[in-house]
């Protein structure tokens, strides 16, 4: 990342040298100096000190990728000192690309997404996006809080699955672009939810900040405020796939969750209400195993959710909260969060139809989700923990992704 104030430190820097080159070519001893060359000297020390400290090659470039709703949508590239790449749009405030090395150094992009926006519009509506107001299903579209029942937008009948039809990851969100000197630059995508949109009460204010760090790791943080009483479950729905992005399914991944329960559903994938134990069951990845190994047991809640289709019930005690690490490319992601549940869904609905970035094709169970979130339909569960936000009490949360390579 180019700085203003490194020009001029570079500048600066050429001037002091060529004034040391005289006083090398002329044969000073430091007792022949005057103040004003000593002083250059020190500046001099001092200031490549300085500038070693700015980022010398995070990129940050900001291009036009379109206009829905009388907005622009941009395409957003960060470029990291390891010149790594993640790309995002404010189109559903999305992340769009992902490019990190495999143990042999190869670079690849391991999530799924699509080149322009009129795919965005045509395509599946959650690779990469953020979903909301209230991310996964509530039960037969409707809840009932202080007594007022709420209809909402059923969009997987007989359920309201993310938001809605015209849920969160459908909207242009604004953009802003925060750079501070010798800190990772932060994307703030934030968007202002109208009151009763989608038939949830409330005007939301929610802003979803992204950093991609020099180590490798994704940072997103989430902020929601409301002027009433409402519900909120908020996340991303990144696919990854640690091949690379459309290079066959993900069943070879290693999956580790820390966590010792899950939440059962029933036929329409709404929770029972039962927090289950995992030991003894296809579901406990407290300790690493293969996703595939277990996939087509004989377990009715694998059948249900026509494979792995669950929230975990996060230990919340140890970091990483969750790893999935693939032996073929070396890589590996970290995944850590405040929230207390994470929806491991690994493509089972995927058709193998739709085409992404480069025309890769992403085939049946070719992407696994790890969504941060609380449990689907907290709102008719009055045992889960609480999703409702209150006025005056903001909703803060926070996940990193990092990828590295064993
Ligand atoms: C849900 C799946 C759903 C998918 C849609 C996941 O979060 O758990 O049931 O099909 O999102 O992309």
């Amino acid at each position: 990342m180019r700085q203003p104030q490194q020009d001029f430190i570079e500048i600066t820097i050429m001037f002091f040298l060529i004034n040391l080159m005289e006083i090398l070519f002329t044969h000073k001893t430091m007792k022949q100096l005057n103040i004003k060359q000593i002083l250059m000297i020190a500046a001099l020390i001092i200031l490549s000190g300085c500038n070693q400290e700015v980022n010398e090659d995070y990129m940050i470039k900001k291009e036009n990728f379109g206009e829905q709703d009388g907005k622009e949508v941009f395409l957003i590239s960060l470029v990291n000192n390891e010149g790594n790449v993640v790309k995002l749009t404010n189109y559903g405030a999305t992340v769009v690309w992902l490019e990190v090395p495999d143990k042999n150094g190869e670079k690849d992009n391991i999530t799924f997404g699509y080149e322009t926006l009129e795919a965005y519009l045509n395509g599946d509506p959650y690779f990469g996006s953020v979903v909301g107001r209230y991310a996964n299903r509530i039960a037969d579209g409707k809840f009932t809080l202080d007594g007022k029942e709420y209809n909402l937008a059923i969009n997987n009948p007989p359920n309201t699955l993310h938001g809605g039809p015209g849920g969160w990851h459908s909207r242009v969100w604004d953009t802003e672009i925060i750079e501070n000197n010798d800190e990772v630059p932060i994307i703030r995508f934030s968007y202002l939810s109208p009151d009763m949109e989608e038939g949830y009460p409330g005007e939301v204010r929610a802003e979803v900040q992204y950093s991609w760090t020099d180590d490798n790791e994704l940072i997103i943080e989430y902020k929601c405020t409301s002027d009433k009483k409402t519900v909120l479950n908020i996340t991303n729905h990144a696919y990854f796939n640690l091949k690379g992005a459309g290079n066959g399914d993900i069943l070879g991944h290693e999956l580790m969750i820390a966590a010792s329960k899950f939440t059962p559903v029933d036929e329409n994938l709404i929770p029972t209400g039962e927090l289950k134990p995992v030991e003894g069951t296809p579901f406990d990845f407290t300790s690493p195993h293969i996703i595939g190994e277990r996939i087509d047991d004989d377990y009715d809640q694998l059948k249900l959710g026509r494979g792995y289709d669950h929230n975990f019930v996060l230990d919340n005690k140890t970091e990483p909260d969750a790893m999935v690490y693939e032996p073929e490319s070396g890589r590996l992601i970290e995944m850590t969060t405040d929230q207390p549940g994470v929806q491991f869904y690994c493509g089972n609905f995927l058709d193998g139809l739709e085409k992404g970035h480069g025309g890769m094709v992403y085939a049946y169970r070719g992407g696994l989700c790890l969504e941060t979130q609380h449990y689907p339909d907290s709102p008719n569960q009055p045992d889960f923990p609480s999703t409702v936000l209150e006025p005056g009490k903001p909703f803060e949360s926070r996940t990193v992704y990092k990828f590295s390579v064993k």
